[in-house]
């Protein structure tokens, strides 16, 4: 077993791992060891890791499966990648509200891993939060609000027009029309943890209100959950590797530009077959996504 170390990042949320050997397969202690950390903090930081793509998505999927995954059999794409100087890159420009990747899909992405391949100092960061500690924390009056009440998510809510929302969000088409019920207050279902489960961009509206009534229980919401104590802002790092899990921690970013330090982030979605199978093909949608232009400048 890997001597390793977890050192709490903050009370809420977050650990730093140390000591881990990036060779697949991991022996099955040090994968306990690593899920019972994943569970317990939500997200997990290796720094200097440098993982090669492979064993990213291997780790990634281990965090999540219990049972000992084959890492040769797994899917593999190095450039599934987040970047403002690269041809090939997922979300390319812009800046993206506080959200959990594919809300609006049943049984949708677990967990997600982003590796800083290669990464210029002064590259902009991502903000993380936890939707467990903000369930937690939801003040009396607004836990009343929303006892028993249904949030609608879909691929981008952003056409809501709210006013908080600036032009230099990037408004991401995946070609979905899917509306996902669920409960504001959410089972997560691996940890048991009950999740304040809406997010600005994905979530549209919330049933049984009108359009006002509906929006303004979301801005309270929102205001909740996003104070600035409740997020972590980590400062890219070449070498580094991320990963999280998907409903329990929101991501964010500022807005990136392609002028701005270098930042290409290898990503892998749990589970790894979404990419590339359901959907729209990894083609499609770096094409997609290549064609878009920020507002301003439409
Ligand atoms: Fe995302």
């Amino acid at each position: 077993m890997a001597d390793l170390e977890v050192r709490k990042l903050r009370p809420d949320f977050g650990a730093e791992v140390i000591g881990l050997n990036p060779v697949a397969p991991l022996d099955p202690p040090t994968l306990r060891r690593l899920r019972a950390a994943f569970k317990e903090h939500g997200l997990l930081i290796f720094r200097d890791l440098n993982p090669d793509a492979r064993f990213q998505t291997y780790l990634a999927e281990q965090l999540i499966d219990e049972n000992l995954i084959d890492p040769e059999a797994l899917h593999v794409d190095e450039y599934h990648q987040v970047s403002n100087v690269e041809k090939v890159a997922v979300v390319p420009l812009g800046r993206l509200m506080f959200h959990s990747d594919t809300m609006w899909e049943e049984d949708g992405c677990k967990a997600i891993s982003l590796y800083g391949k290669h990464v210029e100092p002064g590259a902009i960061p991502t903000m993380f939060l936890s939707v467990a500690h903000a369930w937690k924390t939801l003040p009396a009056d607004l836990r009343a609000k929303v006892e028993g009440k249904v949030a609608v998510h879909c691929a981008d809510a952003t056409d809501q027009r709210r006013s908080y929302i600036s032009d230099d969000v990037m408004v991401v088409d995946f070609g979905s029309r899917q509306h996902l019920p669920l409960p504001i207050g959410y089972r997560h279902p691996r940890t048991g943890q009950t999740l304040l489960y809406i997010s600005p961009q994905l979530t549209h509206h919330i049933e049984g209100l009108d359009y006002d009534e509906s929006e303004n229980l979301l801005e309270a919401l929102f205001d909740h959950m996003y104070a600035e104590e409740n997020a972590f802002t980590y400062n890219w790092q070449q070498g580094d590797l991320l990963v999280w899990d998907n409903l329990t921690m929101q991501h964010a970013r500022p807005d990136l530009r392609s002028e701005g330090a270098a930042r290409t982030l290898r990503k892998t979605l749990v589970p790894a077959y979404m990419i590339g199978d359901d959907a729209p093909t990894v083609e499609v949608r770096y094409a997609r996504l290549a064609d878009w232009v920020p507002s301003e400048q439409a």
